[in-house]
């Protein structure tokens, strides 16, 4: 989470929770519990290791509370689980999170489909899960989800957006992701909405988290940068989607996220060989290919003999 002045880029890594949520095997818990200390040595900022949810909603992500006992957490990494409601909120205490990522969408129907909520219980959960959370040291993110567009409701207006944060901060909620659940955001939108949320809220620890439902990922957080956004969810291989937004598909991937950055001379302070190490062993732990460009055709300075 970083202010808009820094000029170094703070990249999340989400694999272990988007992206293996939406896959359709379950992926062992040893080999997440193996991918999260792998990640902690790249030099990403915060790990969303899981999220603790409903069992039947998520199945991969079942074994949650094994994953997060398991892990090791390097000083310096956040270790990060997505949480609906309270009874989430409970269980990420008992594993010592070091941040919970609270998640609703302020598009009403998704919100539905997705939490079994809507926006109202969505935020009386959050009003609970602030005391259960009172005075653990844990730090609190919000996401707000289908803030470019909802499958079911389409462009959500810029005011819904910013009375989201409005109404997250007055629960004392820290940090704020926004997230382009469904890849509907376009460059010129994702640039205006981050610089008119970054012109209100200066001080905010600010994260998108975007998708590459329709190629735009990488021109989006471009777009993001240049509008003072400096942190960004991204998944390895570019996995990842919501199994309740119809039409979802995988992330921005983490990879070619940091090699644009870097190759447009910004820092990200990851460590891109060894990201492209874990994304090719990752289409063996999957079974399947991923979408990730830069794991297939090298970085852009590779000369053929
Ligand atoms: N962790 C584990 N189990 C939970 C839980 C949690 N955070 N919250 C509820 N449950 C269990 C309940 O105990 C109950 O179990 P039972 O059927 O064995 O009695 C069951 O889930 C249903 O509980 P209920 O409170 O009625 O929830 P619901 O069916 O209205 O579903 C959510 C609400 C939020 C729990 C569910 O929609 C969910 O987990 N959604 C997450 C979806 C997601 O992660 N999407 C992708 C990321 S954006
Ligand atoms: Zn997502």
């Amino acid at each position: 989470m970083m202010s808009k002045n820094e000029d170094t880029v703070a990249i999340n890594e989400v694999v272990l929770r988007d992206g293996f949520q939406n896959e359709p095997s379950f992926v062992p818990t040893e080999e997440k519990i193996r991918l999260s200390d792998r990640l902690s040595g790249t030099g990403v900022r915060r790990i969303e290791v899981s999220s603790f949810v409903s069992p039947k909603a998520i199945p991969n992500l079942r074994d949650a509370a094994d994953v997060f006992r398991g892990i090791e957490r390097t000083p310096g990494v956040l270790y990060t689980a997505l949480v609906p409601n309270v009874r989430g909120a409970e269980r990420a205490l008992e594993c010592a999170v070091d941040e919970v990522n609270l998640v609703m969408s302020i598009g009403e129907r998704h919100n539905l489909a997705n939490m079994r909520m809507t926006c109202d219980q969505s935020l009386a959960q959050f009003r609970e899960i602030m005391n259960v959370v009172a005075g653990s040291g844990i730090f609190i993110n919000g996401t707000i989800a289908t803030a470019f567009g909802c499958p079911f409701e389409g462009r959500q207006p810029v005011e819904r957006v910013l009375w989201a944060i409005d109404t997250y901060r007055d629960l004392g909620i820290e940090g704020i992701t926004i997230a382009d659940t469904i890849g509907m955001a376009n460059p010129r939108q994702v640039g205006e909405l981050t610089a008119t949320i970054l012109r209100h809220h200066a001080d905010l620890p600010l994260t998108l988290h975007l998708h590459n439902t329709r190629d735009m990922g990488l021109a989006n957080a471009l777009a993001a940068y240049d509008a003072g956004m400096r942190s960004f969810d991204s998944a390895l291989g570019g996995i990842g989607g919501c199994p309740y937004a119809p039409g979802a598909t995988g992330n921005v991937c983490t990879e070619d996220l940091v090699h644009m950055f870097h190759n447009c001379g910004i820092d990200t302070g990851v460590n891109l060989p060894a990201l492209l190490e874990l994304s090719g062993e990752l289409t063996a732990t999957l079974g399947h290919g991923v979408p990730g460009y830069i794991v297939k055709a090298g970085t852009s300075d590779r000369v053929y003999a």
